[in-house]
This record gives C-alpha cells, structure tokens and sequence, in this order.
C-alpha cells in the first residue's frame, strides 16, 4: 500500500455541522463525508455503495445510532467503523480524514486505483 496521499479540501464544518451526511467529489472521487455527534468525529468513506453503487447519501441516516440505510435494498452500514451490520462481511472504503480550523481534508491515496471496495460474494 502506498503512503503517497494528497490532501485536498474538501468543505468546511460550517457545511458539515455534527449529525450532518454530505456527498462530495474529490479529485473526481465520489466521497461521502459525516460529521458523527457526540465527538466521534468526522469520517470520509467511499461514496457508493458496495453492493450496486447507488449513492450512499441518498440513503437514510440516522445520526442517533449512526447507521445509514441505503434506499437500493436496505442494507446497513455503520458510519463510526464502516462495517456493514446488515449484510456482515462488507464494508465502506474509508479515506483519512483531516479537520485544520474549519477545513475538511481528504487524503486521496495517489496510487491510480479506484478507491471503491465492492461485496464479496462468499
Ligand atoms: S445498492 Fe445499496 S443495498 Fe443495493
């Protein structure tokens, strides 16, 4: 794995309050950013979804337990690790994450590959 990231803006916390969900392009990466509530931070994952790369924004997030359900075909994922709670055994691509003042920083990895982890079917 390359540690040659590039770190690039990609909003500000007046746009990513805390409980917020955004969908942003980085560096033509479809990325999507939450800002977890009680402190957990703000997270960058993988902007598709695993299973048939619907728009993981579009789902329905619910801050409180910090699980978003995607509207293709309902399935959950946990926004504080990634993981998926329904199915297990998927997970969302995460970015590293930099927050300087108000600035939300993107670290997009300079590999040339795509940064999208698809469902392993079994
Ligand atoms: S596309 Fe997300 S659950 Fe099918």
């Amino acid at each position: 794995m390359s540690d040659d990231i590039r770190w690039v803006s990609a909003t500000t916390l007046d746009d990513l309050w805390e409980g917020d969900l955004l969908d942003v392009e980085v560096e033509g990466e479809n990325v999507m950013l939450v800002n977890l509530v009680d402190g957990g931070g703000v997270k960058a994952y993988q902007g598709m979804c695993p299973h048939q790369e619907i728009l993981l924004a579009d789902g329905k997030w619910d801050p409180d337990t910090n699980v978003l359900l995607c509207h293709g075909h309902n399935w959950e994922f946990d926004l504080r690790s990634g993981n998926g709670l329904n199915p297990t055994g998927c997970r969302l691509y995460e970015y590293p994450v930099r927050v300087e003042e108000s600035d939300v920083l993107v670290g997009i990895p300079q590999d040339g590959q795509r940064h999208h982890l698809r469902h392993e079917v079994p």
